[in-house]
């Protein structure tokens, strides 16, 4: 069985869903590294510090149960709107903040059991991943999915703003200069805009075992 499964890909994919289900089915740790991006991108918006600044000092940990703590604080629903989205991918530009994260998500892997997801985690966290997923889906699919996840959470959707909001996340994380998302050369590549999250998760737990 692989111990450290890598799972990267654009806003949408499905990243996060199949993650926690095959986690759950192979008893690993799920690793939501984009919630990390997500909580930086939190203290900037709430402090109006600097990125220098707000990365400093910041506390951040995740709980067995998903949940996400900032400074102290559970911030698990906070993270979730489009405006800490877009933060998210702006404060991920910096090498200050992928550093001091990169190093706290290579620790949390050491013990092995676990599945991480994120940008970069075959390329630049975890390149020695024994399992690497590249995980994607046609801009259009990804735009509905999000668009389904918001309105669920009864927050307000515009599917032509969320499918403009995605590419531009999209575009500006494969183009920023430190660790793009970019497919691992020795990733396996998923495509998920016609398939189930049961055909995805079967696909990996295949490729798990
Ligand atoms: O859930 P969604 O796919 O919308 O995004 P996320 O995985 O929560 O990540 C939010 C943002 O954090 C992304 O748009 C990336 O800019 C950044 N991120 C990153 O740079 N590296 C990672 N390993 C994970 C996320």
């Amino acid at each position: 069985m692989k111990k450290i499964i890598a799972v990267d890909g654009p806003a949408g994919a499905g990243k996060s869903t199949v993650s926690k289900i095959v986690a759950a089915r192979l008893g690993y740790t799920y690793i939501d590294t984009g919630s990390m991006y997500r909580a930086v991108a939190l203290k900037v918006l709430l402090t109006g510090k600097n990125v220098d600044d707000a990365i400093k000092d910041v506390d951040i940990k995740l709980d067995a149960n998903g949940k996400i703590f900032l400074d102290g604080r559970d911030v698990t629903k906070e993270i979730r709107t489009p405006e800490v989205s877009r933060g998210a991918s702006d404060v991920a530009k910096f090498g200050v903040v992928r550093e001091k994260l990169t190093q706290l998500q290579r620790e949390m892997a050491a013990q092995g059991k676990v599945i991480m997801d994120g940008r970069d985690i075959g390329t630049q966290v975890l390149p020695d991943a024994d399992l690497k997923i590249f995980l994607t889906a046609s801009v259009e699919e990804r735009a509905r999915r999000r668009f389904l996840e918001l309105k669920e959470k009864n927050f307000a959707a515009d599917f032509e703003q969320i499918k403009k909001e995605i590419s531009l996340r999209d575009k500006q994380d494969s183009e920023r200069k430190i660790a793009p998302l970019a497919q691992a050369e020795d990733a396996v590549l998923l495509d998920s805009t016609k398939l189930t999250i049961e055909e995805v998760v079967a696909e990996i737990l295949r490729l798990a075992a």
